[in-house]
């Protein structure tokens, strides 16, 4: 290569080399001069006009925030809690403003604020009337996660380490941290095809079910609500038509049957061990109109031989009925396994539990209750 040619690249380069510098220079310049104030501009009107007014320069401090922002606008913005409206995550949400002032004056900061809002919104209204709660991240993809037991689940969780986060959350919201029938919750509408009943729910000594109307194949004048019945005679042909003798026992019973009935097996058997096979009056499925027992007239000594229960685990959901009483299931429903104890819920409800695998009380808790 020439001199004179390498010369000129030389120059060439120096001279851009230069001008990036200069560039640079520049740029850094306009940043030391403007740069504080940059923020300024992206606030809008609104919000300045209220640091002007309030004389707030203490605002632009900081880089800009759109929490900040709509807070000024808003005329809620408070000095003390000024670092925590730059970190909390604007949301479009309502009554997110003043919620946040809330659960800022709760004690809450910024980080807790933001994952306040990955919460329900059930939860986050719980919070506001709550004193600051510890650190509930672990919680937060869990779907039936509620607040107001959050020292339950910690406390049961330390008693059940082989226990499953999921699991504690739902064990507890069931109540099973607690002894069967402490704390009984009175069921508002017990009418409802899904009304969840059990050693911790309990409907009114006068509660009968509208439309209770006799099954099908009743000797007795056993009765169910009417679309329980319905279904219950499906279910009962489909059985006869592929081979079974099923037919029902009871169905309804009054508290006062349930009552004597109750009182009876305690006279026999003592109420520890009544209690693993007769609900208490007020806490049977059968009040519901919704749970028939099964009986196989064929079957000597037991009400149904294995032939029998194996059909009707694998059959009743697509009739709109449950198992409710299952060996696996003892430990929660806290009944011995009832083969013959079928409860209505519906064809897709019941396909669901089914397919589940689960309890009807931690599906519901799961996939019914709000929180
Ligand atoms: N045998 C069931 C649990 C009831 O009494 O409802
Ligand atoms: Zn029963």
């Amino acid at each position: 290569m020439k001199r004179k040619t390498k010369r000129r690249i030389i120059r060439f380069t120096i001279l851009l080399l230069g001008l990036l510098i200069i560039a640079f220079l520049i740029i850094f310049l306009i940043k030391l001069i403007f740069g504080n104030n940059t923020s300024q501009k992206y606030y809008s009107e609104e919000a300045i006009k209220v640091i002007k007014e309030n004389n707030l320069t203490q605002v632009y401090k900081d880089d800009y925030s759109k929490t900040l922002d709509e807070i000024l606008k808003n005329n809620l913005y408070q000095d003390a809690y000024l670092e925590e409206y730059l970190k909390i995550d604007y949301l479009d949400e309502t009554d997110f403003l003043t919620k946040i002032n809330q659960y800022l004056e709760i004690g809450y900061k910024a980080e807790e604020v933001n994952n306040i809002f990955k919460l329900s919104n059930i939860n986050q209204d719980k919070l506001l009337n709550l004193d600051k709660q510890s650190d509930f991240t672990k919680y937060l993809e869990i779907k039936n996660f509620n607040i107001e037991n959050l020292a339950r689940y910690e406390e049961y969780q330390a008693k059940n380490q082989d226990k499953s986060i999921d699991k504690v959350v739902t064990y507890v919201n069931l109540n099973l941290d607690k002894e069967f029938y402490t704390d009984p919750i009175r069921i508002e509408n017990p009418d409802e095809i899904t009304t969840l009943i059990n050693k911790y729910h309990y409907v009114d000594k006068d509660f009968v079910p509208k439309n209770l109307v006799t099954l099908f194949d009743s000797k007795n004048g056993a009765k169910m609500v009417k679309v329980a019945a319905d279904a219950y005679q499906k279910f009962i042909e489909a059985a006869t038509k592929d081979g079974l003798t099923l037919e029902s026992t009871t169905a309804y019973r009054s508290y006062s049957f349930q009552n004597t009935l109750y009182t009876n097996y305690v006279a026999e058997d003592g109420r520890e061990k009544a209690d693993t096979y007769s609900a208490r009056p007020g806490t049977s499925e059968h009040q519901l109109g919704l749970a028939v027992d099964l009986n196989d007239p064929n079957v000597i000594g037991q009400r149904l031989d294995d032939k029998d229960f194996e059909w009707v685990k694998n059959n009743c959901y697509k009739y709109g009925f449950i198992l409710r009483y299952l060996e696996e299931f003892v430990p929660i429903t806290g009944y011995m396994e009832e083969p013959w104890h079928i409860r209505y819920l519906g064809v897709d409800l019941a396909t669901k539990v089914h397919d589940s695998g689960l309890t009807y009380d931690e599906y519901y808790d799961l996939y019914i209750a709000e929180y």
